[in-house]
C-alpha cells in the first residue's frame, strides 16, 4: 500500500480545497427547505464552486472503472438513500433528512465533505440518527494522531453507532485524498482496535460513516449510482477531510457555517488551522 504524505505545501493546498468545499454548504444551507429540488440545490453548488471559488466540481463527469460518468456537481441523498443520490427535480418534503455531499478541486487539489440536513421539521427519530451520526464521524476524528491504526478510527465509530442502535454501513469507506479524489488507504467504518495502517504525519483522508436506522444491508438502484438500504430504512452519513498532524488531527474541511462541535471534541484540536 502506498499512501501519499503531504508537504506542507501540499496541506496548504488541502486546506483552501477544504474550506471551499465546506463553504459551498454553507451557502447552500439557506435554500435546502421544504419544495425546493435537489437539482436546484446542484445547479447553485455548480455555479458557486465554478464562478465564485474558481474551482471544479470534482463529481461531475466522475467516472471510477466500472461505473458511468457521475452527472451532477454533488450528491443529494434523501432518507433511505444512503449515498451518491443523484440531483433530481422531486421537491424535498418537509420531514425528509437529505444528505449534502461535495467535492471541490481548488489548484489541483481535494476537498470533500458532507451534511445531515433536516428539511423543515423533522421526525425525533430522524433527528436522532442524524446527530448520532455526526457524533459518530467525531468518535472517529478525535483518534486521529500519529502511531493510532485506521483499525481503531473504525471501531470507534462503529462502537458509538452500534451502541446507539443503529448500523454501519460496510460496502463504502473513506479514503486517502489529494491530487486524486480516492487514493488509498481505504478508511473503514468498523473494525478492530489496533489493526491495519498505522497513521504517519503527512497522511490526509476522510472520515465519512453511513449510519443505517435499520439492518446495514444495502442495494444499487438501477441509475447505477444511487445506494439504498435494503430495508428502505432511513440512512445518514456526514463526512470531512482530516490531516494527520505531529500531534493529532487537523480538519481540513472546515468553514464559518459549521455546525456546532460535540461536547467531547477539544476545539483547540479541531480548529488548529491556518
Ligand atoms: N463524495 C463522495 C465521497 O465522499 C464520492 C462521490 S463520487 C460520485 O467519496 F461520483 F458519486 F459523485
Ligand atoms: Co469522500
Ligand atoms: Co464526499
Amino acid at each position: 500500500m502506498t499512501i501519499s504524505l503531504k508537504s506542507a505545501a501540499d496541506i496548504d493546498g488541502m486546506r483552501l480545497a477544504g474550506r471551499l468545499a465546506s463553504e459551498v454548504l454553507d451557502m447552500l444551507t439557506p435554500h435546502i427547505v421544504p419544495g425546493v429540488t435537489t437539482l436546484h440545490l446542484d445547479k447553485l453548488a455548480h455555479d458557486h464552486m465554478v464562478n465564485v471559488q474558481g474551482g471544479i466540481p470534482a463529481t461531475l463527469g466522475y467516472q471510477p472503472p466500472g461505473y458511468t460518468a457521475y452527472p451532477a456537481s454533488l450528491c443529494a441523498s434523501v432518507n433511505h438513500q444512503v449515498c451518491h443520490g443523484i440531483p433530481n427535480d422531486r421537491p424535498l418534503k418537509n420531514g425528509d433528512i437529505v444528505n449534502i455531499d461535495v467535492t471541490v478541486i481548488k489548484d489541483g487539489w481535494h476537498g470533500d465533505t458532507s451534511r445531515m440536513f433536516v428539511v423543515g421539521e423533522g421526525s425525533i427519530q430522524a433527528k436522532r440518527l442524524c446527530h448520532i451520526t455526526y457524533e459518530a464521524m467525531w468518535k472517529g476524528i478525535v483518534k486521529v494522531k500519529p502511531g493510532v491504526r485506521l483499525g481503531d478510527i473504525g471501531h470507534a465509530i462503529q462502537m458509538f453507532a452500534e451502541s446507539a442502535g443503529y448500523s454501519v454501513v460496510r460496502e463504502f469507506c473513506g479514503h486517502g485524498i489529494g491530487r486524486k479524489f480516492h487514493e488509498e488507504p481505504q478508511v473503514l467504518h468498523y473494525g478492530r482496535p489496533g489493526t491495519l495502517e498505522e497513521l504517519v504525519p503527512g497522511m490526509i483522508f476522510t472520515i465519512e460513516p453511513m449510519v443505517n436506522a435499520g439492518r446495514r444491508d444495502i442495494r444499487e438502484m438501477g441509475d447505477g449510482w444511487t445506494i439504498v438500504t435494503k430495508d428502505r430504512s432511513l440512512s445518514a452519513q456526514w463526512e470531512h477531510t482530516v490531516l494527520v498532524t505531529e500531534t493529532g488531527y487537523e480538519v481540513l474541511t472546515m468553514s464559518a457555517g459549521y455546525p456546532p462541535l460535540p461536547a467531547f471534541v477539544q476545539p483547540a484540536a479541531a480548529l488548529a488551522t491556518s
